[in-house]
């Protein structure tokens, strides 16, 4: 699809570049261009600058820049046709756009889906609130002190359980069976049966109340317990958060969300009267669920389930929030119970009164590892110290870091300088942001890509490759993204180079295999260097699974044993030292 420029012009002269910036960024006037915080990486001085002669900005700190299209597509989350359609109108620009065939077909698609979506919520939620068939799951609601107007508020629904019912209902409504088997409502190998069935049905929404998936809750004991639709190309769980279509003026208003783990959390939250409360999709918290709460508002609260997984998903948030320049703080809720028990139990006051005093999220990671490490013993010092480096070298402000490097100190009752010194020598390579807050570009080839590159020059050595190795082994993305490509190659038996470059969407990759096969760089040892790499790699991706069980071993001790777990654990464990040792056998020479 094609947009003629002629129309991008128009939309620019019409358009007032630094008033439009202006209601994302805050921008001041100096020498002729305009200068504001980038709100693409977190800094203290304003090194982000706009050029309204020219419609374009950038930011001399993480060298993000385009035009306003560019600037609209990131801030508002859209593709280059909708940050175009959204210009446009406030340009008051007409746009014929002229869309091929396949998009128009795929826009409509997705259009049908959404309302059809939509008409379904609506009627899953008749059912449940006037048909007697719903009966069951009111009264399940009913008993967990779920209200009407909350039912009402969310679009709870509920399909029965009795054969056909949401088949029938569709297919009565003219839908053909066709559509009806990709929207993710029914079983692929039996179409007119919905795993939905016999489930208490939580729309999911976006910030714009299209419904685009549903989450559908067993009523009592059962597995799954949840049954959420499937992924697709119009929905990712990654990318959307429950709830958020009521949440947003609330979170907007205080400036700072709730995030809970799980949809009842989000329910009976807002039953409470505390309305900037999400969930994830049965997913963790991801950057891109961060990133898009962090255009919101840079503030947020996790409120986990007082259990192990809830305890492990908080520190772990905790990093996500702090890579996306969010400043998070903790609530800890009693053993076993989640912020809907929570209510249930003592009320909405005492709930709200345990969000009035949150933690600090530094000083939770702190407790937590002093929970798990002797911090008087010497090694306890060491590893208590290496658990929370990770954290530190992800911290993007100055200030913050000394500030916990200090805590540290005095935790340990050792020099600050000594702790910096092992931070910098334990963390070392890993430091993602260099002291003035910039993003660092990321130019070297790491032994993944490096191996993977050698590759598609020797691609006989590939079958040596797939023996040894699996993309789970990589961690480089463009590693990965050369591996699929290669093995995607090997299946089809296409040898030729076009064949591989076809498959590879990243123009960098590109552009260095292109280079990679035009010079002589790995002709010399070739099978050896091969060998060897394919060697380390695999050592380091098993040596990376061991310590992940170690360190899930040390938390159990500290945690207190479930003797099921730990035992698959220390078999898993077995395992990998196994692995490793037969590795060395394979030496080569
Ligand atoms: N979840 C899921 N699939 C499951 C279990 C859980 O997708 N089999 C997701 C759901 O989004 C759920 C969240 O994880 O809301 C949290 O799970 P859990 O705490 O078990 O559920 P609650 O929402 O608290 O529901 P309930 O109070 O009814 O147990
Ligand atoms: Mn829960």
């Amino acid at each position: 699809m094609r947009i003629p420029d002629q129309k991008l012009n128009e939309i620019l002269e019409q358009l007032d570049i630094v008033g439009l910036v202006n209601n994302y960024v805050t921008l001041k006037n100096k020498g002729g261009r305009w200068w504001g915080l980038c709100p693409f990486h977190t800094e203290k001085t304003a090194s982000f600058s706009v050029q309204p002669d020219k419609g374009l900005y950038y930011c001399f700190g993480c060298q993000k820049g385009g035009t306003v299209f560019n600037f609209i597509m990131d801030m508002e989350n859209l593709s280059f046709v909708e940050s175009v359609q959204f210009l446009a109108e406030k340009a008051g620009v007409q746009l014929e756009i002229e869309r091929n065939q396949e998009n128009r077909e795929e826009d409509e698609r997705r259009k049908t889906l959404f309302e059809m979506y939509r008409r379904i919520a609506d009627s899953m939620h008749y059912m449940l609130m006037n048909n007697p068939k719903g009966k069951g799951a009111m009264d399940y609601l009913n008993g967990r002190g779920v209200t009407e107007k909350s039912i009402h508020d969310f679009n709870i629904g509920f399909v029965p359980p009795d054969g056909e019912w949401l088949y029938k209902f569709l297919r009565k409504n003219n839908y053909s069976t066709n559509f009806l088997a990709g929207t993710g409502l029914f079983s692929r190998k039996n179409i007119s049966f919905s795993p939905f069935m016999g489930r208490i049905i939580f729309p999911i929404m976006t910030v714009h109340n299209t419904v685009i998936a549903f989450g559908g809750r067993k009523l009592g004991e059962g597995e799954p317990k949840y049954y959420n639709s499937p992924e697709s190309d119009a929905f990712k769980k990654g990318r959307n958060l429950y709830g958020i279509h009521l949440a947003l003026s609330d979170i907007k208003k205080q400036g700072t969300f709730i995030l809970t783990e799980g949809y009842f959390d989000v329910v009976m939250l807002h039953q409470a009267g505390i309305k900037n409360c999400i969930a994830p999709l049965g997913t963790a918290f991801t950057e891109d669920q961060a990133f898009k709460m962090k255009r919101y508002v840079n503030q947020g609260i996790l409120l986990f389930d007082g259990d192990n997984a809830g305890k492990r998903a908080t520190e772990k948030s905790i990093h996500i929030c702090e890579k996306a320049g969010i400043i998070c703080s903790v609530v800890e809720l009693p053993e076993g119970s989640d912020p809907a028990d929570y209510i249930e139990k003592h009320g909405p006051e005492a709930l709200q009164k345990l969000l009035k005093y949150p933690i600090n999220s530094f000083d939770y990671l702190v407790r937590k590892a002093a929970g798990r490490y002797d911090t008087a013993s010497l090694e306890g010092k060491e590893l208590f110290l290496r658990s929370l480096i990770p954290y530190i070298n992800i911290i993007q402000s100055d200030t913050k870091r000394e500030s916990c490097i200090q805590v540290i100190a005095e935790k340990l009752e050792v020099d600050y300088h000594s702790i910096s010194k092992d931070i910098v020598r334990w963390g070392q390579g890993k430091r993602k942001y260099g002291s003035s807050g910039e993003i660092k570009q990321s130019s070297e080839v790491s032994t993944e890509l490096f191996l993977l590159l050698a590759i598609t020059v020797f691609r006989e050595y590939f079958e040596e490759v797939r023996n040894f190795l699996s993309v789970d082994d990589l961690t480089d993305r463009r590693a990965r993204d050369v591996f699929i490509a290669l093995e995607e190659c090997y299946r089809l038996e296409e040898s030729s180079s076009e064949a591989l470059l076809e498959k590879i969407q990243d123009s960098e990759l590109k552009k260095m295999i292109i280079i990679k096969g035009t010079t002589a760089e790995f002709n010399q040892n070739t099978e050896k260097i091969i060998r060897d790499s394919i060697r380390t790699i695999k050592k380091g991706s098993i040596e990376k699974k061991r310590r992940k069980i170690e360190r899930r071993l040390r938390e159990y001790e500290s945690e207190g044993m479930d003797l099921k777990e730990v035992k698959e654990l220390l078999n898993e464990k077995i395992y990998y030292d196994k692995e490793l040792e037969r590795l060395k056998g394979t030496e080569y020479e």
